[in-house]
């Protein structure tokens, strides 16, 4: 079984009627929000769900599963999603999909944040995935200059040869730090950047953390605070 499938639909199971849900983004938030949508269907669960992107809100939308703008919520009781890469303390880099600043914005009203991932993400120290910034595209030459003066070797995220346009109409720059052995002091600095929109590290926000095995286990970290 697709280790992926195994963490998103375990992921799933922890949903109870009633709930306000974030849906996450990426291919293993595919398999929660697929899990969530048949709950929805066979158990009638009652739910008041937020999507991270326009994406994860189409194919909700597609299983009836009830979306909800960020103005109408408040507080999320559980978020299920995905991330690029994650450290030993539940650190995260996320926003390969680009859909990092609604992550964020979501992850920060949420009770219980799930993280979902294959055995494949979890990494000692995070770094090996390149960092996600995403910035406004006025004066983006300026903005890569000085992430490049903090170490890194950025990359102006493109699609189709063109530069790739987030859901919120910003530039991603894709950031090689090599390894990032203080994620705190690192986001605050790159927070004082003018321009930098948001950035893709998520410290201290994980509560559960699901990973699926391609032998079909799948394991549950549970962060003690
Ligand atoms: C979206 O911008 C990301 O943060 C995703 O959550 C992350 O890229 C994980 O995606 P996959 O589940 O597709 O690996």
């Amino acid at each position: 079984m697709n280790p992926k499938q195994i963490a998103g639909e375990k992921a799933a199971s922890y949903i109870k009627d009633g709930m306000n849900v974030g849906l996450g983004t990426g291919s293993t938030s595919f398999f929660a929000i697929q899990k969530i949508g048949d709950r929805v269907k066979n158990e009638g669960l009652k739910l008041k769900c937020i999507a991270t992107s326009n994406e994860s809100e189409k194919l909700a939308r597609e299983l009836n599963i009830p979306i909800y703008g960020f103005d109408e919520i408040k507080e999320l009781d559980i978020t299920i999603d995905g991330a690029d890469e994650v450290d030993k303390d539940f650190n995260l880099i996320k926003g390969g999909g680009g859909a990092l600043l609604r992550e964020k914005i979501i992850a920060y009203i949420t009770k219980h944040y799930i993280i979902i991932v294959d055995e494949s993400k979890v990494a000692e120290t995070l770094g090996k995935f390149h960092l996600p910034v995403e910035v406004v595209q006025f004066g983006w030459q300026r903005t890569f200059d000085h992430l490049q003066n903090l170490g890194c070797v950025p990359t102006l995220r493109q699609k189709n040869n063109q530069p790739f346009i987030t859901d919120n109409g910003n530039y991603i720059l894709d950031c090689d730090f090599k390894k990032i052995e203080n994620p705190k002091s690192l986001e605050a600095a790159i927070h004082e950047i003018p321009g930098v929109v948001e950035i893709g590290l998520f410290i201290d926000r994980t509560n559960t953390l699901i990973v699926g095995h391609s032998d079909g286990e799948v394991e549950i970290f549970e962060k003690t605070k």
